[in-house]
């Protein structure tokens, strides 16, 4: 019975997964209503409410479960990558509880979380074999990632065949949705309004990278051929849409949405629509088709590569419509399997690292009371 804790940016959350598959209760408090006049994540304020929100959260979390914290077997934290100040407050109140119960303590990698929710859901689904090899595509706020996924003995084990080269494809979207006043988090608002515009409209382009091949790296004791790359860039789309504004004259009706939408508690897609004009609507639909076309070309690149059976897509961004049309269109006709968290485990939880805490448990993996956060943890 393992309760997890995540903060590694801006939801604050509590869940209780028992034996590493059922799912006995996830609670996310969400801090929108906080970071939105700003328009983006305020590191400090996201600290600040993480540390009102974790005891009522985890309360909340044990209360759905109805379980006593006498009854948890462990508990499982974030440690990174993530928001520093965030992460600690995490840390530090998983360290305490763990201390206080004398009950051991598990760290776990954000990114292995995500990967953790697909894997978590399709349990539940029943028994099911997992195909190897499996690639996992990690794309939310933060990152951008290809890992191919092994499972050995009770461990799972990651390698990086690909990263983005600066921003995030969730943070592009975000970027994007804040520059034309659209508001925030931009992810869910452009995936909503896109349907309204078309997607040809506006040509982008992404940077090509040659796939530099890693040179004799040692995986598992023993020296693997070169390794292709596949990795990502999406600054320069958030560049174009800038300079498509500029050259447009754009900005007046900007600002006039920017304030309008501001006035509307939680607007509709209708409000949304009534409030973009045509070229707008265009603009959206044709940046979200471009990075959900790049985001899945690059990935079947290396499905074909690595000849993979098993392809994982999570992280916030797996909450896009467009991108799961796509991949489901995509991956079959490859002979590659696709597997999605539902919408709600696509974003951030904490019932992905307690899952993500089952195989540590198993293995004997626990973090010792000198854990701290790492905001640059890498997964391996
Ligand atoms: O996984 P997540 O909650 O946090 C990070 O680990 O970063 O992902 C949040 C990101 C935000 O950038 C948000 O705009 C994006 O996921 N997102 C979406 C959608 N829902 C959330 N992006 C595109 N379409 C969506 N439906
Ligand atoms: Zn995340």
């Amino acid at each position: 019975m393992v309760l997890g804790i995540e903060s590694s940016c801006d939801e604050t959350a509590a869940a209780i997964v028992r034996g590493g598959e059922e799912l006995l209760s996830s609670v996310v408090a969400s801090q929108i209503a906080t970071h939105s006049p700003y328009g983006g994540v305020v590191p400090e304020l996201a600290s600040r409410e993480h540390l009102r929100n974790l005891v009522p959260v985890t309360r909340a979390a044990l209360a759905k479960a109805g379980l006593s914290y006498a009854e948890l077997d462990a508990i499982a934290v974030t440690n990174g990558p993530g928001l520093a100040g965030a992460l600690l407050t995490g840390v530090s109140f998983a360290k305490s509880l763990a201390w206080a119960l004398e009950k051991p303590l598990i760290a776990v990698n954000h990114i292995e979380g995500h990967i953790h929710a697909v894997l978590l859901e399709e349990r539940q689904k029943g028994p099911g074999v997992l195909e190897f090899p499996v690639l996992a595509l990690v794309v939310s706020g933060g990152h951008t990632h290809l890992f191919l996924a092994e499972l050995r003995g009770d461990g799972w084990h990651y390698e990086n065949v690909g990263h983005t080269r600066d921003d995030a494809a969730g943070e592009a979207f975000d970027k994007t949705a804040k520059l034309l006043g659209l508001g925030y988090p931009g992810g869910p608002i452009i995936d909503r309004i896109s349907k309204f515009g078309d997607p040809q409209a506006v040509k982008f382009t992404f940077a090509q990278f040659k796939h530099e091949a890693r040179h004799g790296s040692k995986r598992a004791g023993r020296i693997e051929p070169d390794h292709k790359r596949f990795d990502f860039s999406y600054s320069g789309i958030k560049t174009a849409v800038l300079r498509y504004v500029e050259t447009n004259g754009m900005f007046p009706a900007i600002e006039a949405r920017r304030s309008a939408l501001l006035q509307i508690a939680a607007p509709t897609d209708e409000d949304y629509k009534s409030h973009c004009d045509r070229q707008t609507l265009d603009l959206v639909a044709s940046f979200q088709a471009a990075v959900v076309g790049d985001l899945t070309q690059r990935t079947m690149a290396a499905c074909e590569e690595y000849g993979v059976q098993t392809l994982l897509v999570t992280g916030g961004v797996a909450a896009n419509s467009a991108l799961r049309t796509r991949f489901e269109r995509c991956g079959p006709r490859s002979g590659v399997r696709v597997h999605f968290p539902s919408r709600l485990m696509s974003t951030d939880n904490a019932a992905m690292i307690a899952a993500a805490a089952y195989s540590k448990w198993m293995s004997g993996e626990f973090a010792g009371l000198e854990l701290s956060a790492q905001a640059n943890l890498e997964l391996r």
